[in-house]
């Protein structure tokens, strides 16, 4: 049984949040410049089923049986035994760490999962196909976030941009040229369950109002698909600060936000908006390569707390 390296990206929304959970479409991208990695090293001579787990920056030294039911790892584990049809793992001791940052909406749980569940998969001798890894890291979804759309665990596992729609089959994108952006964190924690429940309260109260931002949403999501595959930066920078104008309506933006993406559009940014949940959380600003470090900076000068510069490439990412 040999030791297994696997690593999974961490993802950003480009186009499309919250009008996703409604039923539109939606453009997530992997986030490759940030990863979670997990390694498994199996303990020769240990023939009972003795799985240490080792996370460094979650301070957690635990074995497998001592963790709770609905811990994401022992749902991981299950998932993929289950799956698999095994009646126990061959003793190993897996060490999981991240570069992700953590509650910022890049991903960092469904990366750490996909990555979790593709480890094991490999450390038995079998290599998952890109829909099993997400529809399993799903499951771990979730117990992490009670209903999300799906769209993480989707990006995460197949690294590359996808078109993701609700009962829908997810289509991957290719862009025509390289994109630059630059995610910037406003510092504030955003929290995207609070920020659905507010989306829907209003929603229950003016439907028609909502649903015509959804549906407006919905048709610049199809648009954008079509700009990113041109390659037309231009545009995918217009049809932002559109989507953006429409998570201002829907009452998801923040002054936090808000300032970033006026710093952003003054510094040459070719479009700028919130990114996942809002109220909070990053932002994100498209920009070109040789102007990336640029915009980095006055970002960090004008209250970013950090920034990511991300290449999206033409190119599937190689893992
Ligand atoms: O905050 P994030 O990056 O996890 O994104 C949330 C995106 C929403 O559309 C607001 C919710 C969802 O489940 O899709």
């Amino acid at each position: 049984m040999p030791a297994t390296i696997s690593t999974a990206p961490g993802k950003t929304i480009l186009f499309g949040e919250h009008a996703v959970v409604y039923g539109q479409p939606a453009i997530a991208i992997p986030v490759n410049e940030r990863r979670a990695k997990v390694k498994i090293f199996p303990v020769i001579g240990v023939f009972s089923e003795k799985i240490q787990f080792i996370a460094p920056q979650i301070q957690l030294d635990k074995e497998y049986k001592e963790l709770i039911p609905s811990h994401p790892f022992k749902i991981a584990m299950d998932e993929v035994k289950k799956y698999l049809n095994i009646p126990q793992y061959p003793s190993c001791k897996i060490f999981l760490s991240s570069t992700i940052p953590i509650s910022s909406g890049l991903g960092s749980s469904a990366a750490i999962s996909v990555a979790l569940i593709k480890g094991l998969f490999e450390f038995i001798g079998f290599q998952p196909t890109k829909s099993i890894l997400s529809q399993l890291a799903y499951q771990i979804e979730i117990e992490f976030h009670g209903h999300p759309s799906g769209i993480d665990n989707s990006v995460i596992a197949f690294n590359q941009p996808i078109l993701f729609q609700k009962k829908k089959d997810i289509e991957l994108i290719e862009p025509g040229e390289e994109f630059v952006i630059v995610i910037a964190d406003s510092g504030i924690i955003g929290n995207t369950k609070i920020a659905v429940a507010g989306v829907r309260e209003r929603w229950l109260k003016n439907r028609i109002g909502y649903e015509a931002y959804f549906n407006k949403i919905g048709e610049l999501v199809i648009q954008a698909k079509k700009e990113i595959e041109l390659g037309n930066h231009s545009e995918v920078g217009r049809l932002m600060n559109s989507n953006q104008e429409f998570l201002q309506r829907i009452g998801v933006s923040h002054p936090s936000l808000e300032n970033l993406i006026k710093i952003a559009i003054k510094n040459g940014a070719l479009g700028s908006k919130l990114s996942g949940g809002g109220l909070g959380g990053n932002i994100i600003a498209l920009t070109r390569l040789e102007k990336a470090d640029y915009l980095s900076q006055e970002l960090l000068k004008n209250g970013a707390a950090q920034t990511i510069i991300m290449t999206l490439k033409k190119e599937i990412e190689n893992e």
